[in-house]
């Protein structure tokens, strides 16, 4: 080679040079039930998140970050699908729209092409660790058809359920429906028993088959005092991959479990030289809200204080190791919440700061609006923020768009690509609309016109609120009456939805027909899925129950040996 080719090789590999750096990696924080006003660099001045707060240093911050449902299982099914849940079949018909038994059969379908099966194309090593709550078997006990590791995930470690307050807390979800629910299904039984009694006399009925028909009446009301009674038997596990390793879930101590897993992996992932996707599904803050005993007593916030604590040290130990491996430049980091804090719950439940509602409470912001954090030192600016709508839906796109995977092109994806956005290319959102359920029914939708600062909300649905309050019993229903008059909110001033537009005036005259337009169309443009919510598949199925040292329900127990203490 002559000296000019030597140069022009030379200019070559520098010109190619930025084109060959190694695949970016991503690590995802979802929080649980964390409300919009729990952190610090939302405006929360007496809470202690250093470590969230700085991924908003580091990167950008955005302020109209919305969740497709105000609850775990549906908005989840979306973070990772980039669909709207009545798409997917996890938009709820019925009262339950969270998978409420670890043994039924409702979950996340495997025809689903979820963000770690697109990254899995491109050659990444998928983990998830933490919280799922997206199914596990839908056949039969074993088949782990809607487990993680059947969507994209080459590992899994965590409690594969969910965490509830029937751990171990006060707040149970049997007494959060149905205050005094004891007393109350005794009455049933013996309301149900002394009418039969009347309307099928002994003489008439004969002795014997009447006691055995009362029998035969009480075995559900039994079952169902038997379920909620052992709720913990139930439902509590933690898996590793396919392996029932832990009943059950000893909560204190998990987040530090979960973060010695989630660097182990990328230890594992950087050592094979392969770029990583890290999910790390933390159980904090939702109730049961028990922490190590390193963070008790710590905050002035009580037991929720802490567990907020644990969570921010949590994500500050994940951050710390990617500095420690030098790939802190090219690895992308997002935190958010699956949806709002949970009202009901009172000073356990969070803070969803100036938004209306929180958790449950179908299209209410303070339901859906959670924090978004983003940073990637390598491609995005420090310390900005974007008042812009965008969706934790969008999260499909970014993730794919990073490892270079185009979006799947024989479903909708309602996800839509926000880097231009992040980098400032563009201004305005890329959503015209979002629509927001309760359940399978659209409460709401909110409208971001291409010219101007504003977005727009319009309200056809309300939850049942309690009259006077912005709290419902426990949870919210979703099959409300619709208003006669949809309510139409400046979202850019009135993030609280206090002031509805009044019905007269110009901007409601111009903007609602627009937005109703809008609803017709996308209503109209959906084909349902057939649902995962039926009665059937919602049920528990006790011959499915996961057992770990024994045969269900005896001698269900037992401790991972990897942390015996
Ligand atoms: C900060 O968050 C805590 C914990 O949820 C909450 O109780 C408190 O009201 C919030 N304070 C402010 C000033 O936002
Ligand atoms: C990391 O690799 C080790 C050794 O192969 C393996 O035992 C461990 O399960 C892996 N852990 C994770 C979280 O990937």
């Amino acid at each position: 080679m002559d000296l000019k080719h030597r140069k022009m090789t030379l200019l070559l590999l520098i010109v190619w040079f930025p084109c060959v750096v190694a695949k970016t990696n991503i690590i995802l924080f979802i929080a649980d039930d964390l409300g919009y006003g729990d952190i610090g660099c939302y405006g929360n001045h007496s809470v202690r998140t250093p470590n969230i707060d700085s991924i908003a240093s580091d990167g950008i911050k955005m302020t109209q970050h919305l969740a497709a449902a105000s609850l775990c299982t549906p908005s989840r099914s979306a973070l990772l699908t980039g669909r709207y849940p009545v798409r997917t079949g996890m938009a709820s018909p019925v009262m339950m729209r969270v998978i409420a038994w670890a043994s039924s059969s409702c979950g996340l379908p495997s025809s689903e092409i979820t963000f770690a099966e697109q990254t899995k194309k491109a050659g990444y090593m998928n983990g998830l660790f933490g919280k799922w709550h997206l199914g596990i078997h839908k056949q039969r006990l074993g088949d782990f058809e809607h487990h993680p590791l059947k969507q994209g995930f080459d590992y899994f470690y965590g409690p594969i359920y969910s965490n509830l307050g029937d751990f171990g807390g006060e707040s149970r979800i049997i007494t959060g429906l149905m205050p005094g629910w004891y007393g109350k299904l005794f009455s049933i039984w013996a309301v149900t028993a002394v009418a039969l009694l009347c309307l099928f006399r002994e003489d008439y009925f004969g002795a014997i088959p009447f006691i055995v028909f009362i029998l035969i009446w009480s075995v559900p009301l039994a079952l169902v005092y038997l379920l909620f009674e052992n709720f913990t038997l139930l439902n509590s596990f933690v898996y590793r991959n396919y392996d029932l390793v832990e009943q059950p879930v000893r909560f204190a101590g998990l987040s530090q479990r979960l973060v010695n897993e989630g660097l182990d992996f990328i230890q594992n992932a950087t050592n094979s030289g392969k770029p990583f996707l890290l999910v790390m599904s933390w159980v904090h803050t939702h109730t049961f809200l028990t922490t190590s005993k390193q963070f008790e007593g710590r905050s002035k916030f009580g037991r929720y204080g802490e567990a907020l604590e644990e969570l921010d040290w949590s994500v500050g130990q994940i951050l710390k190791s990617v500095k420690e491996f030098g790939i802190d430049d090219n690895t992308l980091v997002y935190f958010t919440s699956d949806h709002g804090g949970h009202l009901e719950e009172g000073t356990e439940g969070g803070f969803n700061g100036i938004l209306k509602g929180g958790k449950s409470h179908g299209a209410s912001d303070g339901a859906i609006r959670v924090p978004g954090l983003i940073k990637w030192p390598r491609v995005l600016e420090k310390g900005k923020v974007t008042d812009e709508p965008t969706s934790l839906m969008d999260i499909y796109n970014l993730v794919s768009s990073v490892a270079g995977v185009s979006l799947p092109a024989d479903r909708h994806i309602d996800g839509r690509d926000i880097l231009p956005l992040l980098k400032g290319g563009v201004l305005v959102s890329p959503h015209d609309f979002l629509f927001h359920y309760c359940g399978n029914i659209l409460h709401a939708a909110r409208y971001r016109p291409r010219d101007g600062i504003k977005t727009w909300k319009l309200v056809t649905r309300e939850p049942d609120y309690i009259p006077g309050t912005t709290v419902c019993q426990f949870t919210c229903n979703c099959n409300t009456d619709v208003l006669a008059t949809p309510k139409l909110y400046d979202i850019t001033v009135d993030p609280g939805e206090t002031t509805p537009i009044d019905s007269h005036s110009k901007n409601y005259k111009e903007i609602t027909p627009i937005i109703l337009k809008a609803m017709g169309i996308h209503k109209n443009s959906i084909e349902p899925a057939e649902t995962e919510f039926t009665l059937r598949k919602l049920a528990p199925n006790l011959t499915w129950q996961p057992c770990c040292n024994g045969t269900f329900p005896f001698n269900c127990y037992c401790t991972d040996p990897k942390y015996p203490e």
